[in-house]
């Protein structure tokens, strides 16, 4: 992700320091006219605007914890954590007096500055104005959520958790698919379909969250919970693991036994949380 963000900023014509532990990577980069520095405390010093993209936090703060010299240096944080790991960096950048921004990018690095980027930015109104312009070179439009520094990680780790039961719930059906002999090239068609109907039952939910109310008129947990048992039941014939249909399950028995099977699935959210 880092060589994705570095080059959307050499090809946005911005002046580009790169350093990366692993020196040897940088060297298309530098083909493309960045340029590379032996130590962090250099590319900090050479630098108005710092963004920082590396596995965690933790590696995070073993890049930057010896550089002390931040003078005119504004440091972004593109590096995926936890809500409370971005607050901790963001009191660590206040007791150096950094004008600082956390940031949590969307997209996969083929999108990185194109139209379809999508990386979200919280911390001060003022540093996120001054600095706008210049992330608007790691492509979409660069949006501003806030002042709390832990909002960008909430909603990148919220859509994290939506994308990966998305992925187990794809992979999981292929495999029940294939064991009953469909072709998955077929079987994507209607996998296709059934993705498309999402964004509507999202919005619908949120609208019911919002509301409080769990109208059961399309399909309620009741219903739900007789499906799911159906799928347990065909994946074991099959030989397919079901823990994560156990887990679905478990939580439907939840809100069946706390009295809400004739409510609409949006109800589901509100049982995980207690
Ligand atoms: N790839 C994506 O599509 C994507 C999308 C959204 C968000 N992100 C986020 O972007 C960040 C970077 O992701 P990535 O795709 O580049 O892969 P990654 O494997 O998460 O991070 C690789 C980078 O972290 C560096 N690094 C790892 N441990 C380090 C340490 N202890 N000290 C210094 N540097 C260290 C690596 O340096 P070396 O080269 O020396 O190993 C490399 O530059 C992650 O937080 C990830 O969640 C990535």
């Amino acid at each position: 992700m880092g060589q994705a963000l570095a080059r959307a900023m050499l090809a946005s014509e911005h002046s580009t320091v790169i350093w990366n532990r692993s020196p040897d990577k940088a060297s298309a980069l530098v083909a493309q006219g960045a340029a590379l520095t032996a130590t962090v405390a250099e590319a900090v010093h050479r630098s108005s605007m710092v963004i920082g993209c590396v596995r965690n936090y933790e590696a995070l703060r073993a890049t930057l914890d010896g550089i002390n010299d931040w003078s005119d240096t504004t440091l972004i944080n593109l590096t995926t954590g936890q809500p409370d790991e971005a607050r901790d960096m963001a009191d660590w950048a206040g007791t150096r007096g950094i004008d600082y921004l956390e940031g949590a990018i969307l997209t996969p690095t083929p999108m990185i500055g194109t139209p379809a980027a999508s990386i979200l930015y919280c911390g001060p109104d003022a540093v996120f104005k001054a600095n706008r312009g210049t992330l608007a070179a790691l492509g979409g439009t660069p949006t501003h959520l806030g002042a709390d520094f832990g909002a960008a990680a909430a909603y990148d780790l919220a859509l994290l958790d939506l994308f990966s039961m998305a992925v187990s719930g794809v992979v999981h059906s292929f495999a029940l698919a294939s064991a009953e002999g469909i072709s998955p090239r077929v079987f994507a068609t209607y996998a296709a379909g059934i993705g498309g109907l999402l964004p509507e039952m999202i919005n619908r939910f949120a609208g019911q969250l919002i509301e409080g109310r769990f109208p059961g008129e399309r399909s309620t947990i009741a219903s739900a919970s007789s499906g799911i048992s159906h799928i347990i039941e065909a994946a074991n014939k099959r030989n397919i693991d079901t823990i994560a249909l156990h887990a679905i399950k478990a939580v439907i028995d939840r809100a069946i036994a706390a009295g809400h099977s004739e409510d609409g699935l949006a109800r589901l959210a509100q049982v995980l949380r207690p």
